[in-house]
């Protein structure tokens, strides 16, 4: 494969560009975090991420392009994720990529967010099919089940809450700042044992998730305390939570790899940053001697290195975009593998 794509990505609050060379060496990945700003709100505003956005987008487009020292007329193609994620934000993106591809005669390639997460595995080590993906992000939780390139099915996903989204809602509770997973992760380490918090397993041979009455019970639990007159001890609570949400991963993702008898298994996603995660899923799998891949952590949250991943694949595949790409909040994660 060779090929060389600009990559966009800002479908949440990152505003990120970065240059792929042939699906697997970075040139340049630029990323203009936002979470100083949308702090102060404890999450993300959406009109706000986008105004973000705008400001940054030209910026962090010229960084990539110069970090990676190259011209336009060197590339293959624009890619920029198309969906999911906020539409405002996408279509900044989107806007930026269909120009940059209009006046330079490219074509634009539009990637699923979650592919792209995916595909961050790629710029570690080759991907080894069937393989089995958990996505663990603020806006998903995801079993995907690959058997080739641009193959996709998701065998369990959420019932409700993301597993970031309930890191951030449980972080709140206990008074800490947004996005609140780094910190529920540090507090977890630092506690000896966690307080007792009930696991949602589901109906048997299920790989959904559930994770709103976890959070439910973290609430009571500190309004129980409360009520009592007591103090809840906050690296308890983030130990006890942590360490539900991680044995739910990890039973139900070395459950599928071995029933689907994959021979690789990616981590992807914000909340794969997570130190109690990365370490039980490891263990657990090396127990069943099945690899397993855990990109870097700036390749785990959200970047554009990834989306230029997932794109090269698709360039090679014939996968194209045109100009009439609109921002897609709920799309659906389809293969692109014709088989
Ligand atoms: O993939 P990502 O950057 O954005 C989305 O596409 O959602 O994921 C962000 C999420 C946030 O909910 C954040 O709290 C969580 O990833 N996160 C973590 C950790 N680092 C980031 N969750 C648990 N432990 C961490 N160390
Ligand atoms: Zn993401």
């Amino acid at each position: 494969m060779e090929n060389l794509i600009l990559a966009i990505e800002t479908s949440c609050d990152e505003t990120a560009a970065s240059v792929i060379k042939n699906g697997t060496e970075i040139l340049s990945n630029v990323v203009a975090s936002q979470i100083e700003s949308q702090k102060r709100f404890g999450g993300v505003v959406p009109e706000i991420a986008s105004r973000h956005h705008v400001e940054q987008i030209t910026i962090v487009i010229e960084e990539a392009l110069e970090k990676a020292n190259i011209e336009p007329s060197d590339l293959n193609a624009v890619a920029v994720t198309e969906g999911p994620g906020l539409v405002g934000a996408l279509l900044v993106g989107i806007n930026a990529a269909k120009a940059f591809a209009f006046s330079h005669g490219l074509p634009i390639i539009g990637v699923h967010h979650i592919a792209g997460h995916i595909y961050a595995s790629s710029l570690v080590e080759p991907m080894q099919f069937p393989l089995l993906a958990l996505v663990v992000s603020g806006g998903h939780t995801e079993l995907v089940y690959m058997k080739e390139h641009g193959s996709f099915e998701v065998i369990g996903e959420t019932r409700d809450d993301a597993a970031g989204e309930a890191y951030d809602k449980v972080a709140r509770v206990l008074n800490m700042p947004y996005p609140g997973g780094p910190h529920i992760d540090r507090l977890a380490h630092e506690a000896e044992k966690g307080v007792e918090f009930p696991r949602a397993w589901l109906e048997e041979n299920s790989y959904d998730f559930s994770f709103s009455g976890l959070k439910s019970a973290v609430i009571n639990y500190k309004h129980n305390m409360e009520q009592r007159g007591e103090e809840i001890v906050p690296e308890e609570v983030a130990k006890g939570f942590q360490d539900s949400v991680v044995e739910v991963l990890t039973t139900k993702t070395v459950k599928a790899a071995k029933e689907l008898n994959v021979k690789q298994v990616i981590v992807a996603g914000g909340v794969s940053a997570n130190r109690g995660l990365r370490e039980s899923l490891s263990e657990a799998l090396a127990k069943e001697g099945i690899p397993f891949v855990a990109p870097p952590l700036h390749l785990c949250t959200d970047n554009a290195a990834m989306i230029g991943a997932c794109a090269a694949y698709m360039y090679e595949a014939g996968v194209r975009g045109d100009l009439s790409m609109n921002g897609l909040p709920g799309k659906e994660l389809k293969s692109w593998a014709r088989s």
